[in-house]
């Protein structure tokens, strides 16, 4: 289907947006959890496809292994705040989903996180990734994304993420405001993606203890194979190649998968310029990132 042209950003209640995802805004915030819903929240490119496909297998893949093979992760994951004309948007999928538990994506700020989650006291998983590599990923994503503003070139594009001129605003903000919050509720985890890359087996623990889940031998191992980057990216179900914004001949959604690709991408002066913002914009949290392993 015939895509409009990109959308632009603009201030939402201090936040970067597009129309893609504040258009539906009250459908959101007036979202209805359940309270076996299972949120999976991130900044955009932290790894919230790795973990949702984690936690598909972990909940269905012994009572629906169907739902595997014939239903992309964006169907079995939806994603709360999304409504592009000529799609369903990510509230009707939602609330059209009759398995338990729900697991949802969002990309929402945690000032925005719609009401009825925190009544319910529904569990929230937040995924987090060093500011580099989110910067280098996102980047590639949105030259393919068509849904995505255009993104113009490199160091534009660096220039306006330090500024958090990007869709879901400010990486530092969105970091630092789920990471306080965990500190006050005991129904947040919060996963590293670095430390998922370094560990898949312990972090695949911290996961199923949080979600109180007991999974055989069997099933993790299962899990922890399928969810390698290597078969996800050849798995039509779970690579993106059934999104139809994607235009994989601009650059594939599982691109690299790794931690230190920025250093690919950033010169000596770009890296010397955001480190010293970094800094300044990081200087009051305990919270903690790794650039390399
Ligand atoms: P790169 O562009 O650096 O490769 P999100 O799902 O939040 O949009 O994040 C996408 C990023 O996670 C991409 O990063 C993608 O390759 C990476 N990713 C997805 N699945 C992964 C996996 N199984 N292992 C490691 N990285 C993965």
């Amino acid at each position: 289907m015939e895509l409009p042209p990109r959308p632009t950003l603009f201030d939402f209640h201090g936040v970067a947006m597009t129309k893609y995802f504040t258009d539906n805004w009250v459908n959101i915030q007036s979202f209805k959890a359940r309270p076996d819903d299972i949120v999976l929240v991130s900044y955009p490119k932290a790894g919230n496809t790795w973990v949702s496909y984690i936690l598909d297998l972990l909940y269905f893949s012994r009572t629906s292994p169907d739902r595997q093979n014939s239903v992309p992760l964006h169907e079995r994951v939806p994603f709360l705040e999304i409504s592009i004309p000529g799609f369903p948007s990510g509230v009707d999928e939602l609330n059209s989903i009759n398995s338990f538990p729900r697991i949802i994506k969002t990309h929402l700020p945690v000032q925005f996180l719609p009401q009825s989650f925190w009544e319910q006291n529904s569990k929230i998983i937040y995924v987090a990734r060093n500011a580099k590599d989110t910067v280098v990923s996102y980047f590639h994503f949105d030259r393919m994304n068509k849904a995505q503003p255009e993104p113009g070139d490199w160091s534009s594009y660096l220039q306006r993420f330090m500024e958090g001129k990007m869709v879901f605003g400010s990486w530092h903000d969105h970091v630092q405001g789920w990471w306080e919050k965990r500190k006050s509720s005991s129904n947040i985890l919060y996963l590293l993606y670095e430390d998922l890359i370094e560990d898949t087996e312990r972090e695949l623990s911290r996961l199923c203890s949080f979600l109180e889940l007991a999974p055989s031998t069997d099933l993790k191992k299962e899990v922890e194979e399928k969810s390698l980057f290597s078969n996800m990216k050849h798995n039509k179900m779970a690579n993106g190649s059934a999104d139809e914004v994607l235009d994989f001949k601009i650059s594939p959604f599982m691109r690299k998968g790794k931690v230190g690709d920025w250093k690919n991408h950033f010169t000596v002066n770009q890296d010397e310029q955001f480190n010293e913002d970094y800094v300044k914009k990081m200087r009051s949290t305990d919270l903690h990132f790794r650039t390399v392993l």
